[in-house]
């Protein structure tokens, strides 16, 4: 005997038709949210001053793996003018500059200081840096290059470097 075939069920959300819907809404927010003008604006501020390195090597270290955050010679990849990528690197820009930022040496307060310190303890640069610049991949005599330079350059640990008496310059 033939079986009775099952009623078809005409408005079923089926994953598919979930999938379809949630990947078209995805796309309008993603559309709507590049509208919101934070973390557009890549003008670099002017270099005004830079502090005194112990050798150009160090510079040259800290160009690669740190000055996209902590100078103003920001290079600003393409993905910084897609959102949501634009703004969490806006932030990151605006915060480690004001953390630290070597264009703008006596004319701010900066953490010289704790630079070779967070170098040593792998914080920075943050890890999620790095697998978009391989130029910032230090090898292991690179950065003990670099702590060592950070040392000599802006004193370790205690006390020593830039980070009082700055206030001079308003
Ligand atoms: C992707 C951006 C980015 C890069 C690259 C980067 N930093 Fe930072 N850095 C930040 C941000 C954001 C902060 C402030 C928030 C924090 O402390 O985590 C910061 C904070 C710091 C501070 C202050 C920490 C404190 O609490 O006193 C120092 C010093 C520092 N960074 C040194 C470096 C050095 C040295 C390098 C390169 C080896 C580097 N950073 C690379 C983003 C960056």
């Amino acid at each position: 005997m033939k079986s009775a075939t099952a009623p078809s069920q005409p408005r079923r959300w089926t994953l598919g038709r979930l999938g379809r819907w949630g990947g078209g809404l995805l796309l309008v927010l993603l559309f709507a949210i590049q509208l919101i003008p934070y973390g557009r604006d890549h003008t670099n501020p002017p270099v005004l001053a830079e502090p005194a390195w112990d050798r150009p090597e160090t510079r040259a270290l800290f160009v690669r793996a740190c000055a996209d955050c902590h100078s103003n010679q920001t290079v600003w990849p393409w993905y910084s003018n897609i959102a949501p990528a634009s703004w969490l690197i806006a932030r990151d820009v605006a915060e480690g500059r004001e953390q630290l930022n070597i264009s703008a040496w006596g004319s701010q307060r900066n953490e010289g200081d704790d630079a070779a310190e967070q170098v040593q303890d792998g914080e920075m640069p943050p890890w999620f840096y790095l697998p978009l610049h391989a130029e910032a991949q230090l090898t292991p005599t690179e950065e003990e290059q670099l702590i060592a330079g950070l040392i000599a350059t802006f004193g370790g640990g205690s006390g020593e470097g830039d980070r009082r008496g700055d206030d001079d310059g308003d």
